[in-house]
């Protein structure tokens, strides 16, 4: 048992922290141990810019943030293996913020609060599995005429754009995205987004409705949802599931999920580190 527990404080002091290149935009670090076993990972992607549109209800981040993943294999835990990777992306992180989620109770929330994260909100994430989906029904939905308003839609890749209404402009073309909005008189009123993944990833991850104050209560979020849904799967037919995350304080937003037969996935827990 002794011999156990030396083994294993020699072994955390030869744990290198490694910065590992990736995609464009996207930084990752690795612990890694001799000989050569990644225990744990902690990396950094950009916050969509949809989660912080003006359409949107109000961020519980600020533009600044970055989203922090971290990871380590169970058997490496509580050595402070998270606390060095931690320590790596804060010297190396060019934003002020570290935004990360959490399972409510779990360790990820303690290792936050050890390390002085501020809990900022709290959010949803709600399942639509194309299999419960009445197609017919959806189409109907689709098809209620919303007199003064246009459905239109666009796909293409959502890695360089900043605003909805942009992506609107550009001709659609193959990529990871697919939006669908309504227009009156040229101007965007209300969309939803949905992002894919690679092709082995059957979970498309949806952002919105959104419905600009003025031209809610006309059901507007339901129809330009009801038109993603049906096209999210006409364009990337490998997706057989949709995840959308709400912050648990927009009722309106869960109730219209809800409709459309999402159902409760998971709850978590956004925490904010400012960085020195
Ligand atoms: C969260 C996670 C990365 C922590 O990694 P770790 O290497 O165990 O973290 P550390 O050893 O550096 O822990 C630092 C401190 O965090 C707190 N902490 C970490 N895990 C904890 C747990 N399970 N219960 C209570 N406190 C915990 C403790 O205060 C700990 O210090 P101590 O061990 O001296 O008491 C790891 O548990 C994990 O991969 N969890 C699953 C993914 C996840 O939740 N990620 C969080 C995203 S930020």
């Amino acid at each position: 048992m002794a011999g156990r527990a030396i083994v294993g404080a020699m072994s955390e002091r030869l744990i290198d922290i490694v910065a590992v290149p990736d995609h464009p935009g996207i930084s990752r670090w690795q612990a890694v141990a001799p000989p050569g076993f990644v225990a744990g990972v902690a990396g950094l992607r950009p916050i969509i810019p949809f989660e912080h549109d003006l359409l949107l209800p109000a961020p519980a981040t600020q533009p600044g943030a970055v989203e922090l993943s971290l990871y380590v294999e169970p058997q490496w835990r509580r050595r402070g293996i998270g606390s060095r990777l931690l320590a790596a992306v804060g010297a190396h992180a060019a934003q002020q913020r570290l935004v990360a989620e959490v399972a409510a109770g779990s360790a990820g929330e303690a290792f936050c609060v050890r390390h002085g994260f501020r809990r900022t909100g709290s959010r949803c994430h709600d399942l639509l599995t194309y299999c419960d989906v009445h197609h017919a029904w959806l189409a109907e939905l689709v098809d209620v005429e919303h007199p003064g308003y246009r459905l239109s839609h666009w796909t293409g890749d959502l890695s360089d754009a900043t605003r909805v209404e942009e992506l609107l402009r550009r001709p659609s073309r193959p990529g990871n995205a697919v939006l669908s909005a309504a227009e009156a008189d040229g101007d965007l009123v209300a969309y939803a987004v949905a992002a894919v993944g690679a092709m082995s990833q059957r979970r498309a991850r949806q952002y919105g409705p959104a419905v600009l104050a003025g031209h809610r209560g006309r059901r507007l979020g339901l129809w330009v949802n009801a038109a993603l849904i049906q096209r999210l799967r006409e364009v990337h037919p490998h997706v057989n599931e949709i995840e959308a995350r709400t912050t648990e304080d927009d009722p309106g937003l869960l109730a219209l999920r809800r409709h459309l037969g999402f159902h409760r996935l998971r709850r978590t827990r956004l925490y904010e580190l400012a960085l020195p």
